[in-house]
């Protein structure tokens, strides 16, 4: 944004507003905290700012439920600063709405996926939306990862940036994972291998020690022999888990696994536990954390770790007290962050709630607002919408 002119400009801004909502209000306003930097720099600067998002899925459809007009209400609050709502992100209604605005004002437009045309990047719907606008700003991260009319089409007819949002996830990330300081090391868990091989095949290329925890180290577990009694598991990745370590060893990445783990006879709130060593997990008992010589293992290395990466809580940290591992390893990344001594990036939907209910969420050196768009660049995938920021640059010459 440092080099976009905005000054009397009407720019349309592709924020992310998909926004947690409980009884039609919303219930974690962080997404819309980390759109004010922009949106006030924007409008300070003299610009007429339109802001353009999609909320949930209506799937081309008008669905009330759906409608961004709360979060309008709700961004006018943290914003501290009237905003104004269309009831169309395209046609006569948006235009007239953004032909009122003065410099300085917002308007936030409806839903853009209320209109089929947003999904499937159509080029005419992305046209109508760039009619309404001088200059095109991307600060939606999270929503990168989709090709869509207003994450990727609209930059083709804009002169394109990148906001202050945008520009923070991809210094963190870079810094994490692009260029990072080593030794590096990734945090990954979650319940499955399947939806993460992806993930795990590009960090053992780029990582020196990848922590596995969650019910996927049950898994490679399993594949190393230890009898995991009635956890968690995908028997036929047994496979896949023993060439993702082998893979490892040829690319000199450490694969960390648990040492111990805290076991219940079902997954229940205060359920009776045991922790047992990964070679005496009873079989009518499963592995539901990991346990405290795995954490205090991992913590004994942390001197000598310069970056880490994470995504995934250890454990079925939404229940107590599976949610100990977690909460430990996390209080001790936060302590070596702020002391200086590490640089952490933490990101994806789980991982923010479990590093919110450890109460570090605000001491770690990142968090990305970002679910989906997070862990697609952990996998080394190009994200369209940052793509197009690229492009459009280099159009501007
Ligand atoms: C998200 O919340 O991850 C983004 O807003 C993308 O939403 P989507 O998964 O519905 O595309």
């Amino acid at each position: 944004m440092d080099n976009a002119k905005v000054a009397g400009q009407r720019v349309l801004l592709r924020a992310d507003l998909n926004v947690p909502m409980q009884n039609g209000k919303v219930s974690d306003a962080t997404r819309l905290e980390r759109l004010v930097p922009t949106i006030k720099e924007l409008a300070e600067k003299g610009a007429k700012v339109i802001v353009l998002s999609h909320f949930d899925r209506p799937k081309g459809k008008v669905v009330p439920e759906m409608s961004l007009k709360p979060i309008a209400e709700a961004l006018g609050r943290v914003l501290d600063k009237p905003v104004a709502f269309a009831e169309d992100c395209i046609g006569p209604v948006a235009e007239a709405a953004v032909a009122k605005l003065k410099n300085g004002d917002v308007l936030v437009l409806e839903n853009t996926r209320f209109h089929a045309g947003e999904e499937k990047n159509d080029a005419a719907f992305s046209e109508a939306l760039a009619k309404l606008g001088d200059i095109y700003v991307n600060d939606a991260f999270s929503a990168a990862h989709r090709a869509h009319a207003s994450t990727e089409g609209v930059a083709r007819h804009l002169p394109a940036f990148a906001g202050r949002l945008m520009q923070a996830e991809l210094h963190a990330l870079e810094a994490a994972l692009g260029n990072p300081q080593r030794p590096v090391a990734a945090i990954v868990a979650g319940s499955k291998v399947s939806t993460k091989l992806d993930l795990l095949n590009n960090l053992v290329a780029k990582v020196d020690i990848l922590v596995i925890g969650g019910a996927m180290a049950n898994t490679f577990l399993a594949a190393q022999g230890h009898d995991v009694g009635k956890s968690l598991q995908e028997k036929d990745l047994h496979g896949t888990a023993l060439e993702i370590m082998k893979i490892a060893a040829a690319k000199g990445c450490e694969i960390f696994l648990p040492k111990d783990v805290v076991v219940a006879q079902n997954f229940a709130a205060n359920a009776p536990t045991q922790v047992v060593s990964i070679d005496a997990i009873p079989a009518d008992m499963m592995a539901l954390d990991v346990g405290p010589a795995t954490v205090e293992a991992f913590i004994e290395r942390l001197p000598h770790i310069k970056t880490i990466i994470w995504n995934g809580p250890l454990g079925a940290f939404e229940t107590k007290p599976f949610d100990h591992g977690t909460n430990t390893l996390a209080a001790a990344i936060a302590q070596a962050t702020k002391e200086g001594k590490v640089i952490s990036v933490g990101g994806g939907g789980d991982t923010v709630s479990a590093l919110k209910l450890a109460g570090v969420h605000h001491d770690l050196t990142y968090l990305s607002s970002a679910g989906g768009a997070f862990l697609e660049w952990m996998e080394g995938k190009i994200l369209p919408g940052v793509e197009a920021l690229s492009k459009g640059f280099s159009n501007l010459g």
